[in-house]
């Protein structure tokens, strides 16, 4: 039953692999026995993630580039197809929000200034498209091989503030199912997309929204844990199950899913 879950002779490319939730998704994929690629824009951040996987007997290398050049991506794809010849898994982390494109305090919906929203649905709908594209296309030409996006809470309830944020999540959500489905039955059976749908996690672009500088919380921060049964943030490693299974041979009949991890949030109508 365990080596269904294993990695182990796999390589992965963990897209935002420098942020919070990415780092431990990739930790988490080279524990389970993957190789993997720390694909972000921050060079020494990656350095360091490579490290603290290479301390513990992972191997893992950077790769830095942006999301949203193609031509960077192709070269981080050579790359790691240069240093260990294929890539099964990608795990699209790369994204979050942007604060212009934020509706918050004196602002409203009439102020939202175009060039923010097309920023932050680039960043979170191209910025998943654009590495699909580029390292699915040696997974299509194996007809094998898994792609993880990461979606939000915010795609399926509206969240107030996060209008662009949350469009281009809802826009990922319909992407998951939608590439699941053209790749399966152009490319066969062992090519598969799901997604996971983090719930709160303090990461660094929310920690100001949900804690307070002497770490209580805001009242967005309480409203949510009002609306979480389980009563808690997530921890950045509680996303690894989910992820190690999408990636495993555990879930080889798992195709267009979004797996919510997410303490109940999505489950309560807040009565
Ligand atoms: N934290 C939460 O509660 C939560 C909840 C739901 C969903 N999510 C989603 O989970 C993902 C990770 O969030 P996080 O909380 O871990 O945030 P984070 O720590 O800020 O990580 C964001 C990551 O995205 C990368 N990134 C941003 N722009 C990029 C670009 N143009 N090219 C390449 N990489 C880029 C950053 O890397 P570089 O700066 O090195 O480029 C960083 O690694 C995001 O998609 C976010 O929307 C988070």
């Amino acid at each position: 039953m365990t080596s269904r879950f294993s990695l182990a002779g796999k390589t992965a490319i963990v897209t935002g692999g420098t942020g919070v939730l990415g780092s431990a998704i990739a930790q988490g994929l080279a524990a389970a026995g993957a190789r993997v690629g720390i694909l972000g824009r921050r060079a020494a951040r990656a350095k360091l993630v490579c490290e603290a996987i290479s301390a513990v007997g992972g191997e893992a290398v950077p790769l830095v580039a942006d999301v949203l050049d193609p031509a960077q991506l192709v070269a981080a794809r050579e790359q790691a197809l240069a240093a260990w010849g294929s890539i099964d898994i990608l795990v699209n982390a790369a994204g979050g929000n942007i604060p212009a494109a934020t509706i918050a305090g004196q602002h409203s919906f009439f102020d939202l200034v175009p060039n923010a929203l097309d920023q932050v649905v680039r960043l979170n709908f191209h910025g998943t498209v654009f590495p699909a594209q580029v390292f699915g296309a040696t997974m299509a030409e194996r007809g094998a091989g898994a792609i993880i996006n990461i979606s939000s809470m915010a795609a399926q309830k509206p969240l107030t503030r996060v209008l662009g944020y949350a469009a281009a999540k809802a826009a990922i959500d319909n992407f998951t199912r939608w590439l699941a489905t053209e790749l399966a039955l152009k490319y066969g059976p062992r090519l598969r997309v799901n997604a996971i749908a983090p719930g709160f996690f303090i990461g660094e672009q929310n920690r100001a929204l949900l804690l307070n500088d002497d770490g209580s919380l805001t009242q967005r921060g309480q409203q949510i844990i009002d609306h979480t049964p389980l009563r808690r943030f997530g921890e950045p490693d509680e996303l690894v199950g989910a992820a190690v299974w999408l990636a495993s041979d555990a879930a080889r009949f798992v195709t267009g899913i979004v797996v919510p991890i997410d303490g109940g949030f999505s489950a309560f109508g807040g009565i």
